[in-house]
């Protein structure tokens, strides 16, 4: 059954207020509650409360059992003739049968929630839509000694034991009130024995406020860093945005089963715990930074969600779009912005473009859904993101801010659209954004030409673009698109010009430059201005001197990727490589004092397999493989000494995150891979070496990586120990699964089918699932070995998976879905994967949307 956009209606009734009382238990919780409606306008439906697996035990309206209600398949459907009523209801549910984590359920030992998108409707019958917002009272009662900390939304109200008689009998009460009208989606509450890491922030208008976050007594140690991420995001949000916090108290739970990264419930987030755990010895720089990312993103959602929320389900991008933008804006005030602006286009490459070039390719905002949980994607969050960003490029930083003032001041406390924000943006910043829209309707990533010709002392750039078809949309209008560029002299490597900031609206433009004194040479998309795939006529000279010589760091990264790029693609196509160019532009990075580290670690990073198959018209996993292999054994070979060099320069003293750091540490272990796959004799002793002295797990899990990737016999010992040691730490051994699973090892696809049989590999743990499965997945050459193990092995996986946990499942479908970008024989094999999944009885509606859209 297909939802669409242009359906929406307003809702027939409201629900200004309502109370919950939850009697908790693992096995039989009962949930009551009461609703204050109101009929929205003159007209005489019924009310239709919302349900998933619910069975009503007691309708109630205004005190007395409700005559004629019905179920209409899962909904409750009450009759009425007022305009106002109170209604009741019961129902009983079961947490710990929750596989599906959606809704109240258990989690090592904990209650807890998930109610985005539609999980509400899993715990009590209400309208479970966006457009819907009430204030919630909330009161608890469960057992003291298992659920000693009873938390919701809002801010305590009161707590008590239980009284005695036969009643006391270690139970205990909380209630919770939230002050601020809120969409069922936010709703939270969690039960359990756990402790907080308390802090406190006082805003800038002098509010106080509590802090924290909530683990069992075990992780305690690990919490300090999230706690000082959420104070300065906290800071930031006041500071960029001139947003305050407005409750009194905020807290944050670590649970261990979780569908995604982390939920904005209002005062009371609920965060997967790999975005809340860290300590340097469980914990990679990568993943301390993550938790930066993902605790400022949820905490400013308070603003671009709950206090402005989404008016239908198809407004998503409004919340997440927005919010991913200022997350990693936030990112990038912290350390390097150059080097966070690399890695979030890095992200957008792997996992939008793709997206936007396959079967399941949508618009930012969608005309049309089975499932909304599969449309929690690449495209809405971080396309969406890019969105907002050129928005921002477009306006300036002053109107930007003017802008997103008006649009909080004018929706606060509603269900806004993204028209809604898009009009905030041209009415502040004096713009009109018509054509822009397109950004929201029309799929697929544009592509630009962009050809520099000179004569004499004028140059000629011609600019064209075209947006290739997606399912659903044939043909396509030209885009805006805001393209930062700049030429620099040939010869002196001196700026030509200022950057410009051209917007691209025509199908084709063209722009001359006059009086120029030398060759000029073209930087493009700066700063990857716009979210686009640009083609240029720059020669590998061109490319190897911009890599040399940009003042824009982005564009410095870029040009040295197309120049890695375009020497693999060739090698590829022809079977031979030559690797001159590469190997000098990588030696000048490398030795470039004036260079931060961080920088230099990305700069001289070889483009994945599959960023290289998606240049291609056919990928050709074990050829990309030979290629990239190629080419790093020959950097490896080549620059021996300026590895060796770099890697011992990178030696720091203890343990720090700091940006400096950070920086060091990644340099140390891609020079460790280069001198990996140089051949070198020294390498598996020297990954060893780095493994056993580690005292953080960024060298650790670096160093492990390369021994996981050779064939040394300090591999087995090193994936023993490493096992031995983080047994009982289940983060950790997420990360012993997923490095072999990712491994470049001919045999991966045996290991990993061996792996799932493995005593601690569980589908029941979405983290466990996608570390094994999921990585698994996106190992181009493993995945797409020609026998067809690997499809075949993860269909299984993915139908075990779907009985368990529907949403976790569908997510895993994409890779399987990239069947037209293979050969025909592999095509085959995937299609027929995708055809068994499609025939499986009892398939949810999530995996039947993906799998089946991937068949078209
Ligand atoms: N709103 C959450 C976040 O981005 C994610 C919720 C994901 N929900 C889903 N059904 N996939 O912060
Ligand atoms: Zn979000």
């Amino acid at each position: 059954q297909i939802i669409r956009r242009e359906d929406y209606r307003a809702p027939d009734w409201f629900v200004p207020e309502i109370a919950l009382d939850f009697d908790l238990d693992p096995t039989a919780t009962r949930v009551q509650a009461t609703l204050k409606v109101e009929r929205n306008g003159a007209h005489d439906r019924p009310l239709v409360l919302n349900g998933d697996a619910l069975a009503a035990e007691s309708v109630l309206v205004d005190g007395v059992e409700a005559q004629g209600w019905t179920m209409d398949g899962p909904d409750l459907v009450i009759p009425l003739t007022g305009e106002s009523h109170t209604i009741e209801t019961v129902v009983t549910i079961a947490p710990e049968r929750n596989t599906q984590l959606q809704g109240l359920y258990a989690s090592s030992g904990m209650l807890c929630t998930q109610c985005e998108a539609e999980g509400f409707r899993r715990i009590t019958f209400f309208p479970d839509r966006p457009d819907v917002l009430s204030k919630y009272k909330v009161r608890m009662t469960g057992d003291k000694a298992r659920f000693p900390v009873l938390l919701a939304n809002g801010d305590p109200i009161a707590q008590g034991d239980c009284e005695g008689g036969d009643a006391g009998d270690g139970r205990h009460w909380a209630e919770w009130h939230d002050p601020f009208p809120k969409p069922s989606y936010l709703f939270a509450l969690v039960a359990g024995d756990l402790v907080a890491n308390k802090g406190h922030f006082t805003t800038m208008s002098g509010r106080k406020v509590d802090l924290g976050i909530w683990v069992r007594e075990a992780d305690l140690p690990k919490t300090d860093h999230a706690l000082h991420a959420l104070k300065l995001s906290m800071a930031w949000d006041e500071s960029v945005y001139g947003r305050e916090y407005d409750l009194d108290v905020f807290n944050i739970v670590a649970v261990d089963d979780f569908n995604f990264g982390a939920m904005e419930n209002k005062g009371l987030n609920v965060f997967n715990s790999r975005y809340i755990l860290a300590d340097p010895d469980t914990a990679t720089d990568y993943d301390y930074d993550a938790i930066a990312a993902v605790v400022a993103h949820e905490y400013f959602h308070n603003w671009s969600g709950n206090r402005v929320t989404c008016r239908d389900w198809f407004q998503l991008s409004l919340k997440e779009g927005f919010t991913v933008f200022r997350d990693q804006s936030f990112s990038g005030d912290q350390g390097s912005k150059a080097v966070k602006r690399i890695e979030d286009v890095r992200g957008l490459r792997a996992s939008q473009f793709p997206e936007d070039s396959g079967p399941l390719a949508h618009p930012v905002r969608p005309d049309e859904y089975i499932e909304i949980s599969n449309f929690y994607t690449a495209t809405i969050y971080n396309k969406g993101a890019e969105v907002i960003r050129m928005m921002s490029t477009i306006l300036g930083p002053q109107k930007f801010r003017a802008a997103t003032d008006l649009y909080f001041d004018r929706f606060d406390g509603t269900a806004a659209t993204c028209e809604d924000f898009v009009r905030c943006m041209e009415e502040a910043g004096g713009v009109d954004l018509t054509q822009f829209r397109r950004w929201y309707s029309q799929a697929g990533t544009p592509r630009v030409s962009a050809n520099l010709t000179q004569e004499g002392g004028k140059a000629r750039l011609k600019l064209a673009q075209s947006v290739p078809p997606t399912p659903g949309q044939p043909v396509k209008e030209p885009m805006v698109l805001p393209l930062k560029l700049k030429l620099f002299g040939g010869v002196t490597g001196r700026p030509m010009c200022d950057e410009q900031l051209v917007l691209l609206k025509d199908a084709a433009q063209e722009i001359v430059f006059e009086n120029l004194s030398e060759t000029p040479v073209l930087s493009i998309n700066r700063g990857f201005s716009a979210p686009v795939i640009v083609e240029t006529n720059r020669t590998a000279k061109d490319l190897a001197f911009l890599s040399a010589h940009d003042d824009d760091p982005f564009a410095r990264y870029e040009a040295m990727q197309q120049l890695m790029l375009d020497t693999l693609v060739a090698a590829v196509t022809s079977g031979k490589g030559e690797h001159g160019a590469v190997i000098e532009a990588v030696r000048n990075t490398l030795t470039d004092a004036s260079l931060d580290q961080a920088f230099i670690a990305e700069a001289v990073l070889l483009p994945s397999d599959s960023f290289i198959g998606d240049q291609m018209g056919v990928v050709d996993p074990d050829a990309i493989f030979a290629a990239r292999e190629a080419l790093r054994g020959d950097l490896g070979k080549a620059l021996n000494a300026e590895w060796r060099a770099a890697y011992d320069g990178a030696q720091a003293n203890r343990f720090e995150y700091s940006p400096a750091a950070k920086g060091a540490r990644r340099v140390k272990t891609v020079a460790l891979g280069y001198i990996a796959a140089s051949g070198a004799a020294d390498a598996a002793e020297l990954a060893f070496g780095q493994f056993e002295a580690a005292d953080n797990m960024t060298d650790r899990q670096g160093a492990l990586t390369t021994l996981v990737n050779g064939n040394s016999e300090k591999r087995t010992e090193a994936l023993e120990s490493f096992y031995q040691r983080y047994q009982s730490n289940f983060l950790v051994l997420d990360k012993w699964f997923q490095t072999q699973a990712l491994s470049s090892r001919d045999d991966t696809a045996q290991a990993v089918e061996a792996l799932a049989n493995h005593k601690d590999f569980t589908l029941a743990n979405p983290n466990r699932a996608r570390a094994l499965i999921g990585a698994f997945s996106v190992n181009q050459r493993a995945f797409h070995d020609v026998s067809g193990r690997g499809y075949r092995f993860v269909a299984d996986q993915l139908i075990a998976l779907d009985r368990l946990n529907p949403q976790t499942a569908a997510k895993l479908v994409p890779p399987l879905g990239r069947w037209k970008r293979f050969d025909a024989g592999r095509a085959a094999k995937m299609r027929a994967e995708l055809e068994r999944i499609v025939a499986t009885p009892g398939l949810s509606k999530d995996m039947f949307e993906q799998a089946s859209k991937s068949l078209d």
